[in-house]
C-alpha cells in the first residue's frame, strides 16, 4: 500500500510538471484530508457497534458507533425507505460543535411501510424491508445491503471508513486522529505521521485558517458483482469510471477551469456525488448526501482477498466474486448515504428523483436550437442574426446575451449606448416565434450607485469573510461581493429582482443563463471562495455549502422567473454550476470546451455522465467555446448537437464570428441539414421530457439503459440513445468519412438511408461529411414534424409524422406527449398523452392517461411504415369522428439494401382523437 502510494504520488508530481495549466487546482497531495484518506490502511478498521446500545423507532434503528482507537463515539442510523432505498447516517454522538447537514438537495424520500429487526446478537443484526435486507456487522462496523438473496453492496468492507471529530485545537504536537483528546497512545505505525494541513492549510498563497480544525468523513463502498461504475459528474472523462490507483481520485469541488483537460479526473464547474453501478443482472446506485469538497478513489477488484466480509456470503471455498470499490471521502459535513437498490435502470432512476426531484418539463422552444456568442454586440447585430436565420431558412428558438450586454457587468441592467431599446429588441424576436436569454451572474458589483449592490449591502445579504466583513472578490465586473444565497432573505431579495417592474427591459419572453456560480473569484483560491468565509444566513463556512452554492443561485432563479408570471409559465434556466437536484430548475451545459476533437469527443461520456445522475437537459457549446473550428469540425459539431439534449451554439469573445451563414455553401447546408433534423424530432424529445419528468428516466440515454443485460454496450460512450427509440453515433474523428458503430441487440434502420443492421454487432458505417449516423430502433414508433418553421412555437399546430419501425416480429410502439409547450397547465390536465401500437398491420393511436384534456389543433398528416414485404392493396383509417376510410398509401419496395417504405398520406385524424389504420 505505502509503496503504491509512494507511486502514485510520483506519477502525480509528474503530471503537475508536464501539464502547467494544473498548477491552479490542488491535487489530492496537496489537499490534507484527501492524503490522510488515501492513507487509510485496509483490513484495520477501529469502528465497532456497540450493539447494545441499538434503539428501534418507527423510522429505522439508531445504534452507537465506538472508534476504539480514539475513544470517540458516533451516532449510526439506518433508515429503510420505499422503494428498495436505504439511509445511512453517521455523525458524532457528541459533538462539541454540530455539524452541519446539507439542506437543500433532497426534497423527499419517504420512510418504508415497515421494517423488520432480526438476528440481532453481539455481532450485528440484520433489517429487512421489502424484498431487501441490510446486514450489519459489529466488529469492525460493516453493513451489507441486499436485494432479495443478492448482494449488491457493501460498506466499509475494506474498513477505510474514518470520521474526524471536532476537537479543541491542542497546544503543541497534534496528531491526525485526535489521540491528543483521548490520551491514547496508538500502536507504533498505526496513525499516519501527516499533520500538515491539520489545523490551518495554504495553497499558491491563500490560507486557509481552518478554525475548526480536521472533520473529514469518508468511507469505502463496494459495488459487488460489478465492473462498471458510471456517474459522479462533471468530469471530462470515459463515462464508464476509470480506477483511480495511479491517477488522483475523481474530485467533486465546483471550479471555474480555465481550458480544462480531457481523460482526468479533475474538478470542473458541477458535482453530483451519486454513482451507479450496472451489471446485466443488477442496477443500483448510491448518493453521497454531502457539499463539502469531496473525493473518490475507484478500484477494481477482480482478484481481491481484501473484502473478505463478504466470504460469508460466497463460502465454500469460491473465491470473492469481482466487484468495484470506491472510496469516499468530504471535508466536513456527516457521512449520509443512500442506498438505492434498482433492479434496473429504470428503477435507478427513479429512486434517485424520489430523493432530488425530477427535472420539471422544459418549455417547448428550450428544445429547439439556441444561438450564443459572448457578446452579440448591439441591438443592431441582434437584429441582423436573428434576421440572417430566416434569410438562410435555418430554424431558431433563442438569442442569447452574455455579459456585454449590461451596464459594467451589474447584471439587471443594460448598456445604454449598445442596448438602449432592449423591450423593442425582444418583440423583433418574439415577432418571429424566438426568445431572449439574458446571463446574471451572482458576483455583485461593489457600487453604492447600482442598485441591486446597494439594497444587498445594506441589508447585509453578502458573504462575510472570516472576520465578518463584506466578502470583496474579483470577477468580471472587478470587485465583487457575492450573495450569500444560504439566507432566505437574500434569496428571496434576488428571486424578486426578476420581477418585470423590477428587472427594467425584461418581459415575459426574457429568460436567464446562470454563469460562474461555482462561485468564481479570480483572485481565490483555485479561483473559488475562501473555505473560511463565513454565511451568516446559516452561520457556517462556504467550506461546508460549496457545492451546492451554485444550485442555490439558479434555484433561487427559478422561483424569480415562476413568481413574475404568477406560477404561469415554465421558467428556463441555464447554469453552470449544479450539485445533485439541479434537474428541478435548470439546464446544465459543459462550460468552457475548446473547438477541437477531443472535446466534440467528450460531450458524449461528459452528457451521459450527467444524464444517469438526474441532470438531463444538458448540452455542450457547439463549435467549442475557446478557438476557431474549422469548417470540418464546426459542422461535425452541429450534427452531434442537434442530437443532444440542449442544442447551443456559443463562443468566447476573442473567437471569429461563426453564425452559419459565414462559411461555404456545403458547411452551410450541413449546419443547416442539422438543426432542421432536430426540428423534425422535437415531438420525440418534448414526449422524453414530460416521461423524464413523470419518471427520471432521461431523454439521452447509454445503451445499458434499453439492453441492461447487453454487455457489450456497458463500455460505450462515443454513441447514445435517445429514449429507447434512436440510436446516435455522433462522428468525433477528424477527417472519418466512416465510423464504427456498436448495434446493440435487434434491428435497426438508418433513418437516412433505410439500411437495416442487425445488432448486436460492431459495424464499419460510411458516414460522409454530410451525414451523422443515426437509426431508429426497430420495435419503436417516432413521432415527427416535418414542416420547416422559424422557430418551434410556429410548429404548434402542424401536423404530425409518425414513423413505424418494426421488430423482428413486425411489432412497435411509442408514445407521443402534447401540450401547450409553455405553461404549467399541463399539470391541470391541459395535455394529451398516448400510447401508440403496430401489430402485424394495425396501428392503434390512443390516449392512456385519461385525464389528459388538452384540445390541439395538430393532425396526423402521415405515417411511415419500414420494412414491409409487399404493397398493401388497400389501408383504411378507423376513428370515432370519421368512421371508416380508405387511405391513400404509396409503397417503395426495397431495393440494394435498403428496406421497403410504405407511405400512408394524410390521415388527416386530429390527434384528439384515438383511432386506428390497419394496412391489407
Ligand atoms: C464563462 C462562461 O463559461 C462562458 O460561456 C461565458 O461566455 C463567459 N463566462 C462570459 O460570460
Amino acid at each position: 500500500m505505502a509503496r503504491t502510494f509512494r507511486l502514485a504520488v510520483a506519477a502525480l508530481l509528474v503530471a503537475v510538471v508536464c501539464a502547467v495549466d494544473r498548477n491552479n487546482f490542488k491535487s489530492c497531495q496537496q489537499s490534507s484530508f484527501c492524503r490522510r484518506h488515501r492513507a487509510v490502511k485496509p483490513g484495520e478498521s477501529p469502528y465497532v457497534i456497540l450493539e447494545n446500545t441499538l434503539s428501534v423507532t418507527e423510522e429505522g434503528v439508531s445504534v452507537d458507533l465506538l472508534n476504539e482507537r480514539t475513544r470517540v463515539y458516533f451516532t449510526l442510523e439506518l433508515y429503510p425507505l420505499k422503494d428498495a432505498t436505504l439511509r445511512l447516517k453517521i455523525n458524532e454522538k457528541n459533538p462539541i460543535r454540530q455539524r452541519f447537514e446539507e439542506p437543500y438537495a433532497l426534497v423527499g424520500g419517504t420512510l418504508a411501510e415497515g421494517f423488520e429487526l432480526v438476528d440481532r446478537s453481539a455481532d450485528g443484526f440484520t433489517l429487512r424491508f421489502g424484498s431487501s435486507r441490510v446486514v450489519v456487522r459489529s466488529k469492525p462496523f460493516q453493513a451489507e445491503v441486499y436485494n432479495g438473496n443478492d448482494l449488491v453492496i457493501s460498506l466499509n468492507p475494506r474498513g477505510l471508513l474514518k470520521f474526524e471529530h471536532y476537537r479543541t485545537k491542542p497546544q503543541g504536537e497534534v496528531h491526525p486522529e485526535g489521540e491528543e483528546d483521548a490520551n491514547v497512545v496508538p500502536p507504533p505505525g498505526d496513525v499516519e505521521d501527516d499533520t500538515d494541513g491539520l489545523w490551518e492549510e495554504s495553497f499558491k498563497g491563500h490560507s486557509d485558517s481552518k478554525p475548526h480544525g480536521p472533520s473529514s468523513v469518508g468511507l469505502d463502498v463496494s459495488f459487488v458483482n460489478s465492473h462498471h461504475v458510471y456517474g459522479i459528474p462533471e468530469h471530462a472523462d470515459s463515462f464508464s469510471l476509470k480506477e483511480t490507483t495511479s491517477t488522483d481520485p475523481y474530485r467533486l469541488y465546483n471550479l471555474d477551469v480555465f481550458e480544462y483537460e480531457l481523460d482526468n479526473p479533475m474538478a470542473l464547474y458541477g458535482s453530483v456525488p451519486m454513482m451507479i453501478s450496472h451489471t446485466s443482472r443488477q442496477t443500483s446506485a448510491i448518493f453521497w448526501h454531502n457539499a463539502a469538497e469531496t473525493w473518490i478513489d475507484i478500484k477494481k477488484l477482480p482478484d481481491s482477498n481484501v473484502v473478505s466480509s463478504i466470504t460469508g456470503f460466497f463460502s465454500g471455498g469460491e473465491s470473492d466474486p469481482p466487484q468495484v470499490s470506491t472510496h469516499w471521502f468530504s471535508e466536513s459535513g456527516i457521512i449520509d448515504l443512500f442506498v438505492m437498490l434498482g433492479p434496473r435502470p429504470l428503477d435507478v432512476f427513479r429512486q434517485y428523483g424520489a430523493l432530488t426531484g425530477f427535472n420539471n418539463l422544459p418549455p417547448l422552444f428550450s428544445l429547439g436550437y439556441h444561438q450564443c456568442r459572448w457578446n452579440y454586440n448591439d441591438e443592431e447585430d441582434v437584429r441582423q442574426v436573428n434576421e440572417n436565420f430566416d434569410t438562410h431558412d435555418i430554424p431558431m428558438d433563442v438569442m442569447w446575451l452574455d455579459i456585454e450586454h449590461t451596464d459594467g457587468k451589474r447584471y439587471f441592467t443594460w448598456d445604454q449606448h449598445k442596448f438602449p431599446h432592449p423591450l423593442e429588441m425582444t418583440a423583433n424576436l418574439t415577432a418571429r416565434g424566438r426568445k431572449l436569454v439574458t446571463i446574471v451572474d451572482p458576483h455583485i458589483k461593489r457600487d453604492q450607485n447600482y442598485f441591486f449592490y446597494k439594497e444587498n449591502h445594506d441589508r447585509d445579504l453578502f458573504v462575510h469573510t472570516k472576520d465578518g466583513t463584506e466578502f470583496d472578490g474579483w470577477c468580471w465586473p472587478g470587485s465583487s461581493s457575492y450573495l450569500d444565497l444560504t439566507n432566505p432573505e437574500a434569496r428571496n431579495h434576488y428571486s424578486d429582482t426578476y420581477m418585470l417592474d423590477r428587472y427594467k427591459g425584461s418581459n415575459l419572453d426574457t429568460f436567464t443563463w446562470n454563469d460562474m456560480n461555482e462561485p468564481s473569484v479570480f483572485n481565490g483560491p483555485e479561483v473559488t471562495m475562501q473555505k473560511d468565509n463565513l454565511h451568516p444566513g446559516l452561520s457556517v463556512e462556504h467550506r461546508e455549502i460549496h457545492n451546492v452554492y451554485g444550485l442555490l443561485f439558479h434555484q433561487s432563479t427559478y422561483e424569480g422567473h415562476l413568481r413574475r408570471s404568477e406560477n404561469r409559465l415554465r421558467p428556463f434556466i441555464l447554469t453552470r454550476s449544479f450539485y445533485s437536484g439541479s434537474q428541478r430548475s435548470a439546464s446544465v451545459w459543459t462550460g468552457d470546451n475548446t473547438a477541437d476533437w477531443g472535446h466534440l469527443r467528450i460531450t458524449e461520456p461528459m452528457l451521459l455522465s450527467l444524464s444517469v445522475t438526474g441532470i438531463t437537459h444538458v448540452g455542450a457549446d457547439v463549435g467549442g467555446f475557446f478557438g476557431n473550428p474549422d469548417t470540418l469540425l464546426l459542422s461535425r459539431w452541429y450534427q452531434a448537437g442537434a442530437f443532444q439534449p440542449f442544442f447551443r451554439a456559443h463562443a468566447h469573445l476573442d473567437t471569429k464570428r461563426r453564425e452559419p451563414w459565414l462559411f461555404d455553401s456545403e458547411t452551410l447546408s450541413i449546419i443547416r441539414n442539422s438543426i432542421r433534423q432536430r426540428y423534425q424530432y422535437l415531438p420525440l424529445w418534448y414526449t422524453l421530457f414530460y416521461e423524464n419528468e413523470l419518471t427520471g428516466a432521461p431523454p439521452l440515454r447509454p445503451l445499458w439503459v434499453a439492453f441492461p443485460e447487453d454487455e457489450g454496450g456497458f463500455g460505450v460512450d462515443n454513441e447514445h440513445l435517445i429514449g429507447s427509440s434512436l440510436l446516435v453515433r455522433p462522428v468525433t474523428e477528424e477527417g472519418a468519412t466512416s465510423a464504427s458503430v456498436y448495434f446493440p441487440p435487434g434491428v435497426w434502420y438508418d433513418v437516412l438511408d433505410l439500411t437495416l443492421h442487425q445488432g448486436p454487432a460492431t459495424r464499419t458505417v460510411s458516414a460522409p461529411r454530410e451525414k451523422i449516423p443515426v437509426y431508429q430502433r426497430g420495435g419503436s414508433i417516432v413521432p415527427k414534424k416535418e414542416r420547416v418553421r422559424r422557430a418551434s412555437s410556429l410548429m404548434r399546430n402542424d401536423p404530425y409524422t409518425l414513423v413505424v419501425a418494426p421488430d423482428a416480429n413486425g411489432n412497435a410502439q411509442g408514445s407521443l406527449y402534447i401540450d401547450d409547450e409553455h405553461t404549467f397547465q399541463y399539470r391541470q390536465g391541459q395535455f394529451l398523452y398516448l400510447g401508440m401500437w403496430f401489430e402485424g398491420s394495425v396501428l392503434t393511436v390512443k390516449k392512456v392517461d385519461p385525464r389528459g384534456k388538452y384540445h390541439t389543433g395538430s393532425w396526423l398528416e402521415r405515417v411511415i411504415v419500414l420494412g414491409r414485404t409487399k404493397r398493401p392493396s388497400k389501408v383504411t383509417l378507423t376513428s370515432s369522428a370519421h368512421g371508416t376510410q380508405t387511405l391513400e398509401s404509396h409503397f417503395e419496395p426495397a431495393s440494394g439494401g435498403r428496406v421497403s417504405r410504405l407511405t400512408i398520406r394524410k390521415p388527416g385524424v386530429t390527434m384528439n382523437e384515438d383511432f386506428t389504420i390497419t394496412i391489407q
